[in-house]
Order: C-alpha cells, then structure tokens, then sequence
C-alpha cells in the first residue's frame, strides 16, 4: 500500500514504520513523508531513507482551513491508501478529517479516552495511575476520539518522571504502530461508521 505520514518532530514512529518497510513486515511503501516544521528531525530519517519530504509550513497560510485544504491536496497528488498520523501536532479541521475517513490512524500517548491531548505522562503520575500506555486509533473528527486499535500498556514506578515514563512509552509505539500499519497493509483492519474493524471481528 501507499502511506503517506505526517509529521513535526523528532520522527522516531515514522524511522520504526521505515524499518519495518524495508525489512518487508509491512507490505507498503512510504511514498511521501509531510512535515509542518522544516528542522522537524523526521525530515532527514526520511531522507536517509531515500523517501522524498515535504515542507507544508503552517505559518505560510492565514488560517487552519487554508493549510489543511492544501495540505489534504499534497496528501491527495500522493494517491495514498493510508495516512499515518506520527508526532504531527496539529488539530485537523473536519474537512480534511473527512476526506481521509477510514484511512487515516494516529498515535497518542495515554490508553485512551483517558488523557487526550497534551502533558498525558505528567497527567497520569499525578493521577497516581498504575498503567500508562499508547493507543494507536482511526482518524475522526473528535480530536484523539475515533476508535481504538491496538493499546500498549506499560506500568508506572514510583520513581517515574514524565520523562522517564514517556521513554518506555514511545518504546511500546514503535512496537505497536507499525504493527497496525502492517495490519491496514494486508486489508485486515477497517473503520465500519465509528469502530475498527480488525479480521472481520468488531473491535
Ligand atoms: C509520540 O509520543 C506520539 O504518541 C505523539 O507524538 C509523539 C511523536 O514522537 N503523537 P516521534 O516524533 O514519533 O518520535
């Protein structure tokens, strides 16, 4: 399959989603990785990797629906069958969210619906949690709100920092997202009105 991922940072969920491209465990090609930062690190994982980038800066558009309406032009000349959500840290308006319905999975670091959006490690060590974890979900227009596929779910320690815990965290996200990709791949996971599909079995 043609996945297209999108990113802002330090890419470290997209260079696990590469290796398992090139190993051949997940039967996809990564045909175009978008970033809205040009030092966003990812940019040169997918360089190394001889995948071409893109440079979509949001501070180049006058508002949300201008970006996202190029940006879902961009991922659209890509003629992508996934589009891979990794560390991209922008709210998408529902547009775009609609116009990849089905087709679009995100990453986010909390055993969701605990936790949406920001500081979810710091959240969870003050809520005096005994598990923290990553869940991997279909795109929808609730923001970290469409069905869940696969969860990671690692224990909390006493001495755990946010910075700690968010480590072991994102060592459990690149086993599980490229996991999902490989499954999306293989046409074993879908998205049927608002839950995930995985063999034939609602999740
Ligand atoms: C991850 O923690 C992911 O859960 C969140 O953003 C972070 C991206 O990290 N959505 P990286 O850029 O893949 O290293």
């Amino acid at each position: 399959s043609r996945i297209v991922v999108l990113i802002s940072g330090s890419g470290s969920n997209l260079q696990a989603i590469i290796d398992h491209c090139q190993s051949g465990d997940i039967n996809g090609e990564i045909v175009n990785v978008i970033s809205n930062k040009a030092d966003a690190f990812g940019l040169v994982r997918a360089e190394q990797a001889g995948i071409n980038t893109h440079v979509l800066s949001h501070k180049d558009f006058d508002s949300r629906e201008a970006y996202d309406e190029q940006l879902a032009k961009l991922i659209d000349s890509c003629n992508p069958d996934l589009v891979v959500l990794a560390g991209f840290m922008r709210i998408l308006t529902p547009d775009l969210v609609q116009k990849f319905k089905g087709k679009m999975l995100n990453i986010h670091p909390s055993l969701l619906p605990k936790y949406q959006g920001l500081n979810t490690h710091q959240r969870a060590i003050d809520a005096n949690d005994a598990y923290h974890g990553a869940s991997v979900h279909f795109v929808t227009e609730e923001l970290d709100g469409g069905p869940v596929i696969v969860q990671a779910k690692v224990a909390i320690l006493p001495e755990d920092t946010a910075e700690t815990l968010a480590k072991r965290v994102h060592e459990q996200e690149h086993v599980i997202y490229p996991l999902v990709v490989k499954w999306f791949s293989e046409h074993r996971l879908t998205m049927e009105a608002d839950y995930a599909v995985f063999d034939k079995q609602p999740l």
